[in-house]
């Protein structure tokens, strides 16, 4: 009975986001999440980046979009349900495994230190010229570094870690390289951003740069940003990569989707990133 429903339901978003007009909401207000009582301050709002011009003006995390006990969640690390992955990804960050006898400490040491910035500025071409997110550096070291098997990109495993990698950035504004060598990355991933998927022929723009601030469903759209990524999402009960989330956007538009580690996704990464360039990296966000 839910996919009748749920295809009725698509459809009838499908019209009403069809509507020419734009219909972008502002969220009520931009205070910033206060975590630990204080201790770490995220802002939720920026300057949209230059590229944006004429799209958007500002741009605004997820978790404004949020019902309060969501939003509750992520202002203190105990009550975040992410954060257990971060600790997990700890343990995975000390474990000796592969035919080398390393761990990832063994080369990189203090997380905080040798991590710190690398989601901030991740998807980025690498030095052979490939565009690489921080789950191919993740493997390239366990492949090549540790003579350890490449982790699964969606698993758990992986995901603890880029949780962990992600909160040495926490803060720290999102700055994606656009131009050089990215920038035929950048493009395409564009392009994927505003090509209309599906029998429902919609772009992610449709969504979530038309539309931000609408209600579809019992859904409220938000702009679609990656700073909060991974996720920790309530429906899901875990950790949510970005290309799962990407995934999961393209087939409610009953698409066929990329695969999950894929170059196409790779590049959508890295547009979707500099949609979010100067929003601070939430580390591990909750979103519902
Ligand atoms: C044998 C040493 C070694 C081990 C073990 C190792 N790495 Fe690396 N890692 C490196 C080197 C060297 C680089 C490249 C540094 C550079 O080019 O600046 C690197 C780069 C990285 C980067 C990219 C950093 C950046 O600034 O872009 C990440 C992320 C990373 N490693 C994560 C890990 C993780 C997670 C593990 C454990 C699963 C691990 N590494 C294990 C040596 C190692
Ligand atoms: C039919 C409308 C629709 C389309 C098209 C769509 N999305 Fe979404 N997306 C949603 C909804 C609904 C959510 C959950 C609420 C929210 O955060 O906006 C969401 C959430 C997201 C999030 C999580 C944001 C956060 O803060 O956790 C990202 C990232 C995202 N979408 C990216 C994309 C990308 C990239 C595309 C194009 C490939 C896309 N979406 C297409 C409806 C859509």
């Amino acid at each position: 009975m839910t996919i009748p429903f749920r295809r009725a339901a698509l459809a009838a978003m499908a019209c009403a986001l069809a509507l020419p007009a734009l219909a972008e909401t502002a969220p009520e207000s931009t205070d910033p999440i206060v975590i630990n009582g204080g201790e770490v301050e995220l802002q939720t709002a920026a300057p949209a980046p230059e590229h944006l011009d004429g799209a958007l003006d500002e741009i605004y995390s997820g978790w404004l979009f949020r019902d309060p006990d969501t939003q509750t969640m992520q202002t203190d690390d105990f009550e975040n349900p992410g954060m257990i992955f971060v600790d997990q990804g700890m343990d995975e960050w000390n474990m000796v495994e592969g035919e080398a006898g390393k761990s990832c400490a063994s080369c990189h040491e203090d997380v905080s230190e040798s991590m710190k910035g690398v989601r901030a500025t991740t998807p980025k071409v690498n030095k052979d010229g490939a565009l690489w997110s921080v789950e191919d550096y993740v493997n390239d070291c366990r492949t090549s570094r540790m003579q350890a098997e490449a982790l699964d990109w969606n698993g758990d495993r992986m995901k603890n870690l880029t949780a962990l990698i992600s909160m040495q950035s926490r803060g720290m504004p999102m700055d994606v390289a656009i131009d050089g060598a990215a920038q035929p990355f950048w493009e395409q991933g564009k392009e994927m951003y505003y090509t209309r998927y599906g029998q429902l022929e919609l772009a992610c723009s449709n969504c979530h740069e038309d539309h931000y601030g609408d209600w579809i469903r019992a859904d409220h759209l938000s702009q679609g940003q990656t700073n909060g990524f991974p996720v920790y999402r309530l429906k899901d009960a875990g950790l949510v990569s970005q290309h799962n989330r990407f995934r999961g956007c393209i087939r409610d538009t009953r698409a066929e989707t990329f695969p999950i580690g894929s170059d196409e996704f790779r590049a959508l990464e890295l547009y979707v990133a500099s949609r979010g360039n100067g929003l601070p990296v939430e580390g591990v966000s909750v979103r519902h």
